[in-house]
């Protein structure tokens, strides 16, 4: 089976020269790629690491799902913990973000570590069901992020099953939080995952493509 890789790499690289650097090195992995914004264009990415609810108007700084969705990016992740932590995002900001990118047909990867952020976030959301092929969710502990200590695959395998008897078998789920090449096996394979979401990993090519390979 083919899994799906997202490459997240948050607030980085610093230049554009060095994220073409990047990018033009993994972009035949076939791996959803989400730069940051202001790199988007130059790059052609398909993946981006938020967006805003509004489609347009007087939001300063924001960048809307419509702005991604005429670009010709296909997934947005949504809920990243370090939203929720540093730019204080509730489950229900998130919810109207996810409302509007699936209205948009946009993909969206929502970041979770527990059950209650996906219940609470698609509450407001009457036909979620609709567009759950749309809907993929990731789940990030947070411990396990960024941290190098990635999450015990046998755990990890318990959310996995959790999150699908609230969703549904067909959605798919990703593990994310400390993925390398050493442990990306354990959790497509052991864990029966569908994808990894990688971050400090995606930074380096070489460490990446060899991710893809392996979760492939
Ligand atoms: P990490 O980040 O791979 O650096 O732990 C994962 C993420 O935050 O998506």
């Amino acid at each position: 089976m083919k899994h799906l890789i997202v490459a997240n790499w948050k607030m980085n690289p610093s230049t554009l020269e060095e994220a073409k650097d990047i990018f033009n090195q993994v972009k035949e992995t076939g791996a959803v790629i989400c730069p940051p914004f202001v790199y988007l264009s130059a790059l052609g990415a398909n993946g981006a690491q938020d967006c805003f609810y509004e489609d347009k108007g007087a939001f300063t700084g924001e960048t809307s799902f419509l702005m991604l969705k005429n670009l010709g990016v296909e997934y947005v992740i949504l809920g990243h913990s370090e939203r929720r932590k540093y730019q204080k995002e509730t489950d229900a900001i998130i919810g109207k973000k996810i409302k509007a990118s699936l209205a948009a047909d946009l993909k969206v990867i929502l970041c979770v570590d527990r059950i209650s952020q996906i219940k609470n976030a698609l509450k407001k959301i009457e036909n979620w069901k609709l567009k759950i092929g749309n809907l993929v969710i990731a789940y990030e502990p947070l411990f396990a992020i960024g941290t190098g200590k990635a999450c015990p695959p046998e755990r990890a395998e318990k959310m996995r099953v959790a999150i699908k008897k609230v969703l549904g078998e067909s959605v798919l789920v990703l593990y994310g939080g400390s993925v390398n090449s050493q442990n990306a096996k354990d959790y497509v394979a052991k864990a029966s995952f569908d994808g990894l979401l990688v971050g400090g990993a995606s930074l380096k090519p070489k460490e990446f493509i060899d991710i893809v390979k392996i979760a492939c």
